[in-house]
């Protein structure tokens, strides 16, 4: 714990009402007197990082970082540069590992899991990179139908089919899986990313500044399709952004990073009301308050 961290004021999350369970699959017919399969109940908790440690050398950069991210819910991380945002999204994908604290993912633990497991969980895991990360060598429809021909061995005819199905819901037509990425803008190019991100339905979407470097009007557009597509999906999403209003946009719930540790978090409508002076330093944009720049004077 940092001794000058400040007081966490945390108000409970709102729960979102479940989906109904997934109906048990029938048992086969020939197994006599077989039971009915009944899965397991789905914890409400999706994603559950504790008290999670990591440095690079000397410097601490997760301080002891707790995290509930329900079912079905966006969470999104706000925090200034080098808090720790892209190490925890990292930490989460397996990226990179924590040296103490422990991540569950649906009730399991991923923090030392094998390289299969791991495989295996990126498989119900969609993400949107920042500046889109697309490969300029491959078409659009071939960019958002990667993860299926490579990850899941699925034929190119099927994946191509889902591909440009994909391009339709962020509103990009058949003719724009042709080109080469390199022939899109900045705004076309990150709905292809969002198309791949959900390419394989996955359970969770990650979004990495979903909206840095595009202009207010895009960065909406690109907000509307986050919330639209992560609600057709029925995915949990987990974004890391500077932008608030993107946050307000697409959060339910918003967590404040600061020196490696959540210091405020709660609905998104009440961060306006946080009672956090860091909270409300960050989201007037000033440069006087708690949080002070760590930038060389000249
Ligand atoms: N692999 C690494 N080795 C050493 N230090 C690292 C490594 N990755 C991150 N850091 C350090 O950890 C700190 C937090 O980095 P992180 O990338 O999480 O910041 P961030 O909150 O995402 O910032 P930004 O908003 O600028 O992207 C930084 O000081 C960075 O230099
Ligand atoms: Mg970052």
């Amino acid at each position: 714990m940092n001794s000058e961290a400040p007081p966490r004021k945390i108000p409970p999350p709102p729960r979102k009402p479940l989906p109904p369970p997934a109906p048990a699959p029938k048992a086969a017919e020939a197994a006599p007197a077989a039971q009915p399969v009944v899965e397991a109940p789905r914890s409400p908790i999706h994603i559950n990082l504790t008290d999670v440690h990591k440095s690079f050398g000397p410097k601490h950069v997760l301080n002891g970082l707790s995290l509930e991210v329900p079912r079905g819910q966006s969470v999104v991380i706000i925090g200034g540069s080098g808090t720790g945002k892209s190490v925890t999204l990292k930490c989460i994908l397996g990226i990179l590992t924590p040296d103490q604290g422990s991540i569950l993912v649906d009730d399991k633990e991923i923090i030392g899991q094998s390289a299969r497991d791991r495989e295996a969980m990126l498989r119900h895991f969609g993400m949107l990179f920042q500046g889109a990360a697309l490969f300029d060598s491959l078409s659009v429809w071939e960019n958002v139908a990667f993860g299926l021909i490579q990850g899941r061995k699925m034929p190119r005819g099927e994946a191509k089919e889902i591909a440009i199905a994909k391009l339709a819901q962020v509103g990009l037509g058949p003719e724009v899986g042709e080109l080469s990425p390199a022939e899109l803008s900045g705004g076309m190019q990150k709905r292809v990313g969002l198309a791949r991100a959900i390419a394989s339905d996955p359970d969770v979407i990650f979004f990495d500044e979903p909206t840095t470097g595009l202009d207010p009007i895009m960065a909406d557009v690109i907000n509307d399709l986050i919330v639209k597509c992560v609600k057709e999906v029925g995915a949990t999403a987990v974004s890391i952004t500077h932008d608030m209003a993107s946050a307000r946009k697409i959060a339910d719930k918003i967590a404040m990073i600061y020196k490696g540790e959540i210091i405020w978090e709660g609905p998104a409508d009440t961060v306006d009301d946080s009672g956090n002076e860091y909270v409300q330093q960050f989201i007037n944009g000033s440069a006087d308050g708690p949080i002070q720049m760590e930038v060389l004077k000249p």
